[in-house]
């Protein structure tokens, strides 16, 4: 029996359906509301409205929870590999042996840009921002492949897919040679997923990078840990553009764009730099904290805080612990660790950000992941969008393959002026 939920208005009562999902999570259901009672409801962040029901990702901000397809992402810790963690999200279970070297094969097949595609690098400013390179040239894929706008069958989604996941590693690398006025190098199909990104970033002809095991692991890791994360800001820009009918490219695109902000998937840059001024000496940690209270003051602590979490992001504690252990694999430290555990201590210890549930994000250690990597700052959210285009491409996925599917179009409250006339310029 549906459990309802009573609104009164007036003199007029209204039953609600109360709705439950599989861990517990109940919501009303408002899909009438205006229909029922002539109102609508107020969200402004959309803090408190589910857009969808969604099988692929679980969160609990409460309980510090993250699980993929119902897997806690503690267990992909192990045996980190990026391409099984997106086929599961993607089709909703783990791959046989079979599926998974299909799709490593399709991702092998398809890393290679056209060569239009590279030129398009030449007539960008060395400077050019790597976001703005990697939203710009998602959508030019589409020029090279229309006939993934339209996605009949999983055979031809899991085309489009590989062609985007396989191709989003050698846009970030060409589009990093390219501000470094470096040669481009090609994918070599002999290696495996991150060791050919990090092979395209970081080789020079004839000299090979060498890609010690743990690095390849820990860039594993930091994509799986990226990979999705519910309806966050990016992830609903996805589905609300896929909504209104527009191809896979340009909704990841779209993506793209909601991540490079600095609240969002912008967050690791601000961390590293917050890291690095503190580490110069502008600023010590004790510093830092105050700024970060003190409500006249802008500044924020970066890779603190999230709309979800109430307690320590659990992507935060993995990485924090990868990065112990990459180091100690290269037997050399990092002053900004040091720096950020400090930040984290002092700030655990602040009634401030307890009492605001204030904790480490993903953002906070990630950086310092990617740079024992050897991966430049301006290249960590162009990291972040390499792992999340999994979870963008399973949510379009869920969404295109719902036959209940409408275009997203929210409401507002107006409050503008009532009806106003014209005035002829003469008479202004
Ligand atoms: C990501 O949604 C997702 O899932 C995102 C993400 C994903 O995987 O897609 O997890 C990735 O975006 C992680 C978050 C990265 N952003 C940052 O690290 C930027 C710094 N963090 C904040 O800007 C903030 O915490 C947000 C944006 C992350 C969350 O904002 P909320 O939940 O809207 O918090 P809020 O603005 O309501 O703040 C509540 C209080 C306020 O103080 P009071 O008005 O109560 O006095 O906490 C304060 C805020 O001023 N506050 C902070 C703070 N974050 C919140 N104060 C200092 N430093 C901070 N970082």
């Amino acid at each position: 029996m549906t459990e309802k939920a009573i609104l009164i208005l007036g003199d007029r009562r209204h039953e609600l359906p109360v709705l439950t999902g599989t861990e517990g999570e109940r919501a009303l259901d408002i899909s009438k509301l205006r229909e029922q009672t002539g109102l609508i409801a107020y969200d402004p962040s959309l803090g408190n409205t589910a857009l969808c029901r969604s099988e692929i990702t679980f969160t609990d901000g409460e309980r510090g929870i993250l699980r993929y397809r119902g897997i806690p992402i503690e267990q992909f810790a192990d045996k980190p590999d990026f391409v099984e963690a997106a086929w599961l999200l993607i089709f909703g279970r783990l791959p046989r042996r079979e599926e998974l070297a299909k799709f490593s094969g399709l991702m092998t097949a398809n890393e290679l840009l056209h060569e239009g595609v590279r030129h398009q690098f030449q007539h960008v400013p060395p400077d050019a921002p790597p976001m703005a390179l990697l939203s710009a040239t998602l959508s030019n894929l589409a020029c090279y492949h229309q006939e993934f706008f339209s996605l009949g069958d999983e055979e031809s989604l899991e085309e489009a897919a590989t062609r985007l996941i396989s191709k989003v590693r050698t846009i970030a690398a060409f589009s990093h040679r390219r501000s470094l006025g470096m040669p481009f190098i090609y994918p070599d199909p002999k290696l495996r997923y991150c060791a050919n990104f990090l092979h395209m970033m970081f080789s020079i002809p004839y000299r090979q990078y060498h890609i010690s095991q743990e690095v390849e692991d820990a860039l594993n890791l930091i994509f799986i840990l990226h990979a999705d994360h519910e309806l966050n800001c990016s992830t609903s820009t996805v589905r609300i553009v896929g909504s209104a009918g527009a191809n896979l490219f340009a909704s990841c695109a779209a993506g793209v764009c909601a991540l490079w902000g600095s609240l969002h998937g912008g967050a690791n840059v601000e961390v590293m730099e917050m890291l690095e001024r503190i580490s110069r000496g502008g600023l010590s940690p004790e510093e830092c904290i105050r700024a970060a209270k003190d409500k006249t003051n802008p500044f924020r602590l970066h890779g603190f805080g999230h709309r979800v979490y109430r307690r320590y992001d659990p992507r935060a504690k993995i990485l924090k612990a990868a990065c112990e252990r990459v180091f100690a694999g290269m037997e050399r430290k990092d002053p900004l660790l040091d720096i950020a555990r400090k930040l984290e201590e002092l700030a655990l210890a602040d009634p401030y950000f307890v009492d605001r549930n204030l904790y480490p994000n993903v953002d906070f250690y990630s950086g310092i992941l990617l740079r024992a990597i050897g991966i430049p700052t301006n290249m960590f959210t162009v990291c972040f969008a390499i792992g999340r285009l999994p979870g963008w491409i399973a949510h379009w996925k869920e969404q295109h393959d719902d036959p209940n599917t409408k275009i997203q179009r929210p409401r507002q409250i107006y409050t503008g002026p009532n009806e106003l006339t014209y005035v002829p310029m003469e008479k202004r």
